[in-house]
């Protein structure tokens, strides 16, 4: 049985990450697959023994289609691990700092908050237990202008190989 690690993604980075986790949990001796969450079907939901969703946030909240398929697994009795991709508190800079001041806060701290602030809530919302949670950076640009970009591989590459640990 695979894994499937589907994705709510806007400007790309939440498919990056979910690419990357996929890719790590393959070279853990995984099957698996990767989907955009609009895609996913009741055959991918019953084909696959467990599940890593991921959605951007954006204005606070998860993209619907990631949100409506962490609702239909929340009734599939199947594990699933839950990530966001997000900026604010993944760049660990206070709104108003200035754009050269450093990031407050370890990594972790960051990924904690996030969790906290966007994955609990939606996971307690839904009735959905998690195998586990975190939160990844990302980056956003406006007209071309990039605002920020806080997206590292190596805390994703951390958590995946700890996921195939997890993962049935
Ligand atoms: C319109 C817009 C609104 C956003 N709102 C938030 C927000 O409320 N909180 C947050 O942490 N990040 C916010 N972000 C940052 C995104 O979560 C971040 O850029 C993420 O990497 C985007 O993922 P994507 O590339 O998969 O679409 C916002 C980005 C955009 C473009």
């Amino acid at each position: 049985m695979s894994v499937l690690v589907a994705y709510s993604t806007r400007f790309g980075y939440t498919k990056k990450t979910a690419e990357l986790i996929a890719e790590r949990l393959r070279l853990a001796g995984k099957t698996v697959d990767t989907a955009d969450a609009r895609k996913v079907n009741q055959a991918q939901i019953d084909g696959h023994s467990s599940f890593v969703v991921g959605s951007s946030i954006a204005a606070g909240q998860w993209k619907g289609p990631a949100k409506r398929l962490l609702g239909r697994l929340a009734g599939a009795g199947k594990p699933v691990a839950v990530f966001v991709s997000a900026g604010g508190v993944m760049t660990g800079k206070k709104p108003g700092s200035a754009p050269d001041a450093p990031p407050e806060g370890t990594i972790e701290e960051r990924q904690a908050e996030a969790v906290r602030l966007f994955a609990q809530p939606v996971c307690a919302a839904l009735g959905l237990k998690p195998v586990a949670q975190s939160a990844f950076g990302g980056r956003m640009a406006f007209f071309g202008k990039e605002m920020f970009n806080s997206w590292d591989a190596r805390p994703v590459e951390t958590w995946a190989d700890s996921l195939a640990g997890t993962l049935s």
